[in-house]
């Protein structure tokens, strides 16, 4: 993602640069927190998970690009779910579980973490809650909202660095040269699941299992007395992720 490629830098001074209203920094960050970005395909969940990482310094975990790197690995998991991927389907929770327990392990959960793309079904959804539990962490949830035609064009237009993971969009974040890297001048492609065919089902998929995952949550939350906060993702990145650090700065 282009945002990743900024140092990480205290909280407070990110604040500062990307709101000029004075707001009060949040004092310990995204500690102990999880924070879930929920939002359909092209919403813009991985460009503000990226965001909130580098200024937060926290760990990312995209369950997405974890599964499409296995692909590009071609391991025996990534060969075997390679054409499903392409077409949309969801890879089963047993799978999804596993793979993120694995990576969970790695991280000091007290820091925090930011997920995109996890929980992506109801089961899926409790499975964060009892982790939560465990480990002591705190949930805060958000839901990037943005119409069907806004989210087709930006998949549409999604243009991807398989080699350096960077991130564009042939409208509102072209690259310096056409079709090539601005970070590692590789060549840019399109994701599998990008194409004309899919992007639908893929929207449809979204309405059908992981709505009933915002529902899930949204009853773990209320007994907390929170609830998965909407955003409006049809404003430009920027207003988005302001949008988000005003929400996280209230409790
Ligand atoms: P995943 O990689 O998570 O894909 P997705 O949910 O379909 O989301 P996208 O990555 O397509 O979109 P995004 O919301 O991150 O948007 P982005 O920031 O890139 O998962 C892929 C697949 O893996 C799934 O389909 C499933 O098969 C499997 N999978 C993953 N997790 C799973 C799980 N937990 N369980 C089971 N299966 C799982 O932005 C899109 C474009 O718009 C970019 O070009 C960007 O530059 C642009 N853009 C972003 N924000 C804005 C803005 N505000 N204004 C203008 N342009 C913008």
């Amino acid at each position: 993602m282009k945002a990743s490629r900024r140092e990480p830098v205290a909280f407070a001074d990110a604040a500062r640069r990307l709101s000029n209203r004075n707001l009060k920094p949040i004092p310990d960050g995204l500690r102990s927190t999880a924070v879930v970005i929920f939002g359909p395909p092209g919403a813009g969940k991985g460009t503000q998970t990226q965001k909130l990482s580098d200024l937060f310094s926290v760990p990312r975990i995209a369950t997405g690009e974890m599964i499409r790197e296995e692909v590009r690995r071609r391991t025996e998991f990534g060969r075997r779910i390679e054409k499903g991927l392409a077409e949309g389907q969801f890879v089963d929770d047993e799978t999804i579980f596993g793979m993120l327990e694995r990576r969970l392990r790695r991280e000091d959960l007290q820091r925090g973490l930011l997920l995109d793309g996890f929980p992506r079904t109801a089961p899926q959804a409790r499975q964060l809650e009892s982790v939560a539990t465990q480990f002591g962490i705190e949930i805060r949830a958000f839901e990037l909202k943005a119409s069907r035609e806004v989210l087709i064009r930006r998949l549409s237009g999604r243009r991807v660095c398989e080699k350096c993971g960077a991130v564009f969009h042939q409208e509102s974040e072209p690259p310096r040269r056409e079709n090539v890297c601005d970070d590692c001048g590789s060549e840019l492609s399109i994701r599998d699941d990008d194409s004309a065919e899919v992007i639908n089902p893929r929207l449809d998929i979204h309405d059908e299992a992981t709505v009933p995952a915002i529902r899930e949550l949204t009853q773990v939350l209320m007994r907390q007395g929170r609830k998965v906060e909407p955003i409006d993702a049809e404003q430009d990145p920027e207003s988005v992720t302001r949008n988000l650090l005003e929400r996280l700065r209230n409790e």
